[in-house]
């Protein structure tokens, strides 16, 4: 492939959370091109929304790296769609946040390491869940920590999802973790962050990739029962959205010698309809 011939550099694409069909219409829509037009030699996108917007089924797992996704991450909403247990055991390339009590036994991983096709790197992904506003796991800073210790002695090619909604927590994870992640990026508000950055020591940041779903909604569900739960402070039943469709996420390039990232830019694609 000629673009591994110019270039000894690794180009990951990193996907903001999948929401039910219209994400993975976006996924079958474009990834396939990304991929075999050497713009991604390696694909991480997060998934926890993928099955009716609330957790991640066997099926939707498969239609995703049938898309092209090397690895799914989670969040919060990983456990919503039960049958995440039938499989999460022995599907490796679906991650779980890692930051779990260990004598919790919860199913699944928190990290993994994996191949990349096309340029035969390894890379290393860890899941993390911030605990601002969240549910209150382990430190995801104590606990990302160990992980790339870990991940270290097979790999100096390490991204983190940390899914997590507050800024500032995402921000100083990012800044703790700089130069021993080659990438820390944000999931889980569904909001595209204009932060894009290289820090001081080669880490690639961005506080949330967005969403991959319909964008003429409320973060993925249609607005019209949203604002409904707004005025009664009443429950209400969230439907998946399907207008205005996109894909948003960041493209990372990274310097396999290093492990460090060369560059982050922003990733924007427009499905419409
Ligand atoms: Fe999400
Ligand atoms: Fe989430």
């Amino acid at each position: 492939m000629v673009y591994n011939e110019v270039s000894s550099q690794l180009r990951v694409l990193l996907v903001g959370d999948a929401v039910g069909r219209p994400g993975r219409r976006a996924l079958k829509k474009f990834l396939p091109a990304w991929k075999r037009e050497g713009r991604a030699d390696f694909i991480i996108a997060n998934g926890e929304n993928s099955a009716h917007g609330k957790g991640i089924s066997g099926d939707t797992a498969s239609e995703m790296f049938d898309a092209g996704v090397d690895v799914i991450t989670t969040g919060n909403h990983v456990w919503d769609n039960k049958d995440v247990f039938r499989f999460i055991d022995d599907e490796p390339r679906l991650i779980r946040p890692n930051n779990y009590h260990p004598a919790a036994e919860v199913p699944g991983r928190g990290y993994g390491v994996f191949e990349c096709e096309t340029t035969g790197f390894t890379i290393g992904v860890v899941n993390v869940m911030g605990r601002v506003m969240m549910e209150p796991l382990e430190c995801p800073f104590r606990t990302t920590r160990a992980a790339i210790t870990q991940l270290r002695q097979r790999t100096n090619i390490i991204f983190v999802d940390l899914h997590a909604e507050a800024t500032s927590e995402k921000i100083a994870l990012g800044w703790y973790l700089d130069g021993t992640a080659t990438c820390v990026f944000g999931t889980h508000t569904h909001v595209q962050t204009a932060d894009e950055r290289l820090l001081n020591q080669g880490t690639a940041f961005i506080s949330d990739l967005g969403m991959t779903g319909a964008h003429d909604s409320v973060i993925g569900m249609k607005y019209e029962s949203v604002i409904n739960r707004f005025l009664r402070g009443m429950p209400s039943r969230f439907e998946v959205a399907e207008d205005n469709v996109q894909l948003r996420g960041a493209l990372v390039t990274v310097d396999p010698d290093t492990g460090k990232a060369i560059s982050i830019e922003r990733v924007v694609e427009k499905l419409g309809g």
